[in-house]
C-alpha cells in the first residue's frame, strides 16, 4: 500500500518531500539518495539548501544517484539533468560532487552507457531513498508506458507528449532530444525508500490510474503500488479526483 500524505498545495508538498529526505540524510553515516529532476521537486531542493545554510542539514557525507539523462546532451549543456541538479540543489549545499552521479549522456553507446550507470548505483550500496516525480502520461524517471517494466538501466525514445511537455524548458520543440538514459524500474523498486511527488490538476486523472488502478507498465508509477514503503506526497489538486 502506498502511504499518502496530502498536502494543501505546492508549498506545502515541497516542504513534506524536503523533510522526509532530511530525516534521512540525518539517519544514516553514509545515505544515498536518489534524485529527481523536473519542476516538481524544485522547491523541496530549495528547502535543503535553506536548511544547509542555517547549519541544520550537511551533505559531506551524502551521496546522490539520478533518475536520468537526456542521451545527447553533454553536462556543462545547460539543459542537462547534471547542469539542472548543479544549478537546483548542487551548487548550493556542501555536497562532495564527486559522488553525485548522473547517467553519462555523452556516452554514445547505450550499452556501455546503460551497464556502467547499473554498476554505479550497485557500488553506493543501494538507494536509501528515491525521490520520484511523475509525468502526465505516468512515466516515473524515463520509464515510458511500456509492455514491460524495464529491469536496469536502459536507453529509451521518449513519448511525443514527454517532449511536448518538457520543451518548455528549451528553445523549441525540435531541440528536445528524442533520446534519453534512465534508471530501469527494477532499480527503483528496489531503492529501501521511494517518495513520489506530485502536484496539479494536470496530474489528477493519472494519480488516479497510477495509485488506485491496476498495476500495468502502461501506466509506470502504478508499479509503485507494490513497493514496501513507498510514500505519494501530492497536493490538494494532483488529489482532487480521488
Ligand atoms: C521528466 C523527468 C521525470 C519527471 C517528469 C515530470 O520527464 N524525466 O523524472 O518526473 O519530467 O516533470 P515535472 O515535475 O516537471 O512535471
Amino acid at each position: 500500500m502506498v502511504k499518502i500524505i496530502a498536502t494543501k498545495d505546492y508549498e506545502e508538498m515541497s516542504l513534506r518531500v524536503a523533510e522526509l529526505i532530511a530525516v534521512e540524510i540525518r539517519g544514516h553515516h553514509d545515505p544515498v539518495i536518489g534524485l529527481a529532476t523536473g519542476s516538481t521537486p524544485v522547491g523541496a531542493y530549495r528547502k535543503l539548501i535553506e536548511w544547509y545554510e542555517k547549519g541544520e542539514l550537511d551533505f559531506s557525507r551524502v551521496t546522490t544517484v539520478n533518475l536520468d539523462e537526456y542521451k545527447g546532451l553533454d553536462g556543462s549543456n545547460d539543459q542537462s539533468y547534471r547542469d539542472f541538479m548543479h544549478h537546483n540543489l548542487f551548487d548550493h549545499v556542501n555536497i562532495d560532487k564527486t559522488f553525485t552521479y548522473v547517467p553519462d549522456g555523452t556516452e554514445e553507446d547505450p550499452e556501455a552507457a546503460c551497464l556502467s550507470y547499473d554498476r554505479i548505483i550497485e557500488e553506493t550500496g543501494g538507494i536509501d531513498l528515491q525521490l520520484l516525480g511523475m509525468g502526465h502520461n505516468g512515466h516515473i524517471a524515463f520509464n515510458e508506458p511500456s509492455d514491460h517494466f524495464s529491469r536496469g538501466t536502459t536507453c529509451v525514445a521518449l513519448a511525443e507528449s514527454t517532449i511536448e511537455a518538457n520543451k518548455r524548458f528549451f528553445a523549441s520543440a525540435d531541440e528536445v532530444p528524442r533520446y534519453a538514459y534512465t534508471m530501469g524500474i527494477g532499480s527503483i523498486m528496489a531503492a529501501r525508500k521511494i517518495v513520489i511527488a506530485v502536484s496539479g490538476a494536470d496530474k489528477a486523472e493519472t494519480v488516479k490510474k497510477a495509485f488506485f488502478g491496476p498495476v500495468t507498465p502502461r501506466v509506470p508509477a502504478s508499479i509503485l503500488q507494490f513497493h514496501p514503503d513507498c510514500t505519494l506526497v501530492a497536493d490538494a489538486d494532483a488529489l482532487s479526483l480521488l
